[in-house]
């Protein structure tokens, strides 16, 4: 018998991840917050009825502790446990904001999992896989291009500076007590499922809203975006969780880069994203000042409003997937184009 727990599994990744898992014949368990929104809860729907849920919160250590220990022990003679830490307050921008929240959640719940995996005995310790949701957001203001697992890192926001402690906890934990940690290191992954306040989803959104006034010739919702020219090495989520899996498969822990290896502007992918849905977007000023327009009609669709900068921003990312390619032989089904007209339909 195989058991997954998947912390976040009422996420993007967690809700693709668990879907995966439950393909491959494992007993799914996963963690829910009392004030997760409904519709996260909405992502979990076709599958609610194969899942076992609890209430838990990343901030609750012993609430973690007692859930694995439950799990295990209804569990006899399992085979293998794999436990994945996708939990996350996962907005780079809201991390600004909620600096200390973020750093319990996204740093010391890491610390809280693996210390309670640690309270095992090492004939049930060595049955249990942990992979952590490690970002190219710790490499921020890159040090190297294109970035791979032995790039330096240099975090840019609180919440890549949790992610870099987790991911050095994570190494600690496998190097000091001989637990099978990995860390995955992924580059952005967007999806149907992407949370409305990431750039991808709001832009897709936006487009979506325009092609539907205009069917009802209104013409007053402009889509308003911060900075425009951060390049993002953006893959799809589905092809990102089968890496996750695909790490803890192997014969020893490591950590892996997951990314496309190509690099586009958010400018690029609001050119793309109107231009699937027919329209051609010219761009007029500089700053904050600069508009997006519809080639056709001169109408305004885009507009910059800096509440959306960011005290500290990273301006590219574009990842080397090899060793995930070579060691893993992870291969990816989408491309960009793919990608959006996917957020689409
Ligand atoms: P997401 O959609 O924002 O999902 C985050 C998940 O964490 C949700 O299930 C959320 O629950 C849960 N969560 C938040 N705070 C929690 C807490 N205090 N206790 C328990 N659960 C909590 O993120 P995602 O895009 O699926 O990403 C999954 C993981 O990969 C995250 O750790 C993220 O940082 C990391 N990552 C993502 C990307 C990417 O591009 N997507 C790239 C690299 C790494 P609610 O539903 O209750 O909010
Ligand atoms: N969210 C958002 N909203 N971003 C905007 C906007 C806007 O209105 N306008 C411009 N951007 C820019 C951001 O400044 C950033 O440069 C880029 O679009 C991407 O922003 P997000 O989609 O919020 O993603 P992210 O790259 O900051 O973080 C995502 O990817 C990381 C992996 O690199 C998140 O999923 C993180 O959790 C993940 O670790």
């Amino acid at each position: 018998m195989k058991l997954a727990f998947i912390t976040g599994i009422t996420g993007q990744d967690g809700s693709y991840l668990a879907e995966l898992l439950i393909e491959k014949g494992y007993k799914v368990y996963g963690i829910v917050r009392r004030t997760s929104l409904l519709y996260s809860y909405s992502r979990l729907d076709h599958i609610r009825d194969k899942i076992h849920l609890e209430y838990g919160d990343m901030s609750d250590g012993s609430s973690l502790t007692n859930y694995i220990t439950s799990i295990i022990n209804n569990n006899d003679n399992f085979e293998v446990f794999e436990i994945y830490n996708l939990a996350a307050q996962s907005h780079v921008q809201i991390s600004f904001e909620i600096p200390e929240y973020t750093s319990l959640i996204d740093g010391i719940g890491t610390l809280k999992l693996l210390e309670s995996i640690r309270t095992f005995k090492k004939d049930i310790q060595d049955k249990i896989r942990f992979y952590q949701a490690g970002t190219s957001e710790m490499y921020g203001a890159v040090l190297e291009t294109p970035q791979k697992e032995t790039t330096p890192f240099n975090p840019q926001s609180p919440y890549a500076c949790a992610k870099v402690y987790s991911h050095f906890l994570v190494k600690n934990y496998r190097e000091g007590y001989g637990m099978f940690t990995c860390n995955g290191i992924l580059f952005n992954h967007e999806s149907p499922r992407r949370g409305a306040n990431f750039v991808t989803m709001k832009i897709v959104n936006g487009v979506k809203k325009i092609v539907e006034q205009e069917k009802e010739n209104i013409n007053d919702y402009i889509l308003t975006l911060g900075n425009i020219d951060s390049k993002r090495d953006w893959g799809h989520s589905k092809d990102y969780v089968y890496g996750m899996w695909l790490m803890l498969q192997q014969d020893k822990p490591d950590d892996y880069v997951l990314a496309t290896g190509h690099t586009y502007s958010v400018r690029e992918f609001i050119e793309k994203s109107f231009s699937m849905k027919g329209f051609e977007i010219e761009w007029n000023g500089e700053g904050i000042n600069e508009v997006g327009i519809d080639k056709r009609t001169q109408r305004i669709l885009v507009k910059i409003d800096e509440k959306y900068f960011r005290p500290c921003e990273v301006d590219l990312l574009l990842g080397d997937a090899t060793k995930a390619e070579t060691d893993l032989g992870w291969e990816r089904k989408y491309d960009l184009d793919k990608l959006i007209v996917d957020m689409f339909d």
